[in-house]
């Protein structure tokens, strides 16, 4: 039998992290293994309970211990998946992983993860933000990982009722991508 594609997704404080259970669904839908892992600030706005009854698996929240019933720790946790999707991915973890920073779960097992394995990022912020120069120069450095896919921002209507780039790339966009990498 064909192994399953398994997908650890990294989801972080923005407004579009409520979007990422239609993602995980999706990918779950598909046949693929998903694991989640959030940012402290992620599990403010969403229960991690949410995505465990989603995907069926523990959820790793930076903060709280990373062991599931297998003794998987961080450092095992990075070389699990086939691909990586970071999404929303705020400024704040788009900055820590661009600049080597590795305080939380989340960017620990992004920063140890093998530079073949795939990373999707797929940022979501205000349009001032996202043209912000450090930002930018954050992005630049991400690009200089081998392996590493920007998906987006696109433009739209913000969380704040402005309209520009800014707004995550939809799911079903980056479930598409995540595939054509993975190509299945
Ligand atoms: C309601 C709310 C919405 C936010 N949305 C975003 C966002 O879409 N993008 C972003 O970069 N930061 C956003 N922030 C700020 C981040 O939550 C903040 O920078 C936080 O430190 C990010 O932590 P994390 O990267 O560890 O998840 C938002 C904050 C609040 C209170």
């Amino acid at each position: 039998m064909k192994e399953k594609k398994k997908i650890l997704i990294g989801t972080t404080g923005g407004i579009a992290v409520y979007k990422i259970c239609d993602l995980a669904r999706l990918f779950v839908k598909e046949g693929f293994s998903v694991k989640v892992m959030m940012s402290e600030k992620a599990a403010e706005f969403i229960s991690p309970s949410v995505f465990q009854a989603i995907i069926h698996f523990p959820v790793y929240v930076s903060g709280l211990p990373c062991r599931d019933e297998n003794g998987l720790d961080h450092l095992n946790l990075a070389h699990w998946p086939d691909i990586v999707v970071l999404a929303p991915a705020t400024a704040n973890t788009i900055g820590k992983i661009a600049n080597g920073i590795a305080d939380n779960l989340l960017t620990t097992v992004v920063l140890a993860l093998p530079e073949t394995t795939p990373l999707i990022v797929a940022p979501s912020m205000n349009v001032n933000m996202w043209e912000n120069v450090f930002v930018k120069e954050n992005i630049k450095r991400l690009k200089k990982r081998k392996n590493c896919y920007i998906v987006g921002p696109v433009k739209g209507s913000l969380a704040e009722g402005r309209k520009g780039r800014g707004r995550m790339a939809e799911p079903e966009e980056i479930y598409k991508i995540t595939k054509r990498i993975l190509g299945v």
